[in-house]
């Protein structure tokens, strides 16, 4: 029997209630498999961390999130820390895990569940059927590049300055994630920056041509101005296999892909690490895209679907387990089918349900497949 030890960390707002969701699901898979379960710990992170013990994550919650097989996060932040200093503010913790955990690409797929397209900002016929990933470097960038500060000079005037720094192993790194993810999708990567005004753009354009040549000359790769990936985004999205692009870009760009799925409270993320050589695990973190939602937080309202899907990949890249991966889209796929709607995603004619009564339905139709 192989144990994996998942580290759930819910932090603030909708995060603890779409974790507990997850719960559920996790405790399907305990129960119903004899080759592998999940032992779970939890800890603090981002503004509830900070109100009890003044940081937004702590040194033992790191210690635990290096040791774990996966940490499942929720979200952070909220208007309650306003106020809080800059450097314990709720979002730290989770830049804190990215950077200390080295977890440089970030997978975000955007995919329309056919149940959902009217759902969707965008007409159903553009939106049908799309299934992108979108490949975000996660851990330079403009993110954590120094100086990083705001200093007041001579004449009483401020002055804020954030720095973005690319270097080649970083491009690399990531162009070759994406390379191969491709190879197992659509076998397209559009690479996005912006060398039309930025050095980081010209050396990323520069090594992503180079590792193109040199790893992956079976994938099509097709460079594009961030700014027009965007437009494109909302004009054709089914044209995108792969997008990979820096911090900053992917930030913006998953949101955006996300919102044509329906709603963001449906995409999942993952973020990984490097494979160590010596044990060949890597580190990750599997989260969903949307935020702590403050506006609805506490009421029920959530969608879990994101945090579950993160799960599910969670099952897909750190424990090998694909066939339970599928189990999990399946389900929420059938849900969706049977017209289980949370108030994000809720249209006419469909039974509007809360935060449980979703997590608690997709438990049902995870215990139909299995059965
Ligand atoms: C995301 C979020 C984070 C980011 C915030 C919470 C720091 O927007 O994961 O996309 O900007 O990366
Ligand atoms: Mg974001």
């Amino acid at each position: 029997m192989t144990t994996h030890a998942l580290l759930l960390l819910p932090g603030d707002g909708i995060g603890v209630e779409t974790i507990a969701e997850v719960e559920r699901v996790i405790a399907f898979f305990n129960a119903r498999s004899n080759t592998a379960r999940f032992e779970i710990d939890r800890d603090l992170v981002g503004g509830a961390a900070y109100d009890a013990h003044g940081v937004a994550i702590t040194d033992a919650a790191m210690a635990k999130a290096e040791r774990a097989g996966a940490v499942i996060f929720g979200s952070v932040g909220g208007p309650k820390w306003a106020g809080v200093p800059y450097q314990h503010r709720p979002e730290a913790g989770l830049l804190r895990l990215r950077k200390d955990l080295g977890l440089f690409a970030n997978l975000r797929p955007a995919i329309c569940y056919p149940a959902l397209a009217d759902a969707s900002s965008l007409k159903r016929e553009l939106v049908e059927g799309l299934d992108l990933m979108i490949v975000r470097e996660l851990t330079g960038g403009v993110y954590f590049g120094e100086p990083k500060e705001i200093v007041t000079l001579e004449n009483g005037e401020k002055r804020a300055v954030d720095t973005q720094i690319y270097s080649t192993h970083e491009i690399e790194r990531i162009a070759k994630v994406a390379f191969d993810l491709a190879r197992k999708r659509g076998g397209k990567v559009h690479s996005a920056e912006k060398h039309n005004v930025m050095r980081t753009g010209v050396l990323w354009k520069e090594v992503v041509t180079a590792v193109h040549a040199a790893y992956a000359p079976d994938v099509q790769l097709e460079h594009i101005l961030a700014d027009n990936c965007a437009m494109q985004l909302i004009r054709n999205p089914k044209q995108f296999d792969v997008i990979v692009t820096d911090n900053l870009f992917g930030d913006v760009l998953s949101d955006e892909a996300a919102m044509m799925t329906g709603s963001l409270g449906m995409l999942p993320s993952a973020s990984l690490g490097s494979v160590d050589p010596e044990t060949g695990r890597r580190k990750a973190l599997y989260e969903p895209v949307h935020g702590s939602a403050p506006d609805i937080a506490g009421k029920g309202l959530a969608n879990p679907i994101a945090t579950i899907a993160s799960f599910g990949m969670a099952l897909r890249y750190s424990f090998d387990m694909g066939a339970e991966a599928d189990l999990v889209d399946q389900a929420i796929a059938r849900v969706l089918d049977k017209g289980l709607r949370t108030s994000d995603i809720m249209q006419d004619g469909m039974t509007k349900v809360g935060t449980s009564g979703m997590g608690q339905a997709i438990e049902t139709e995870l215990k139909a497949l299995a059965a």
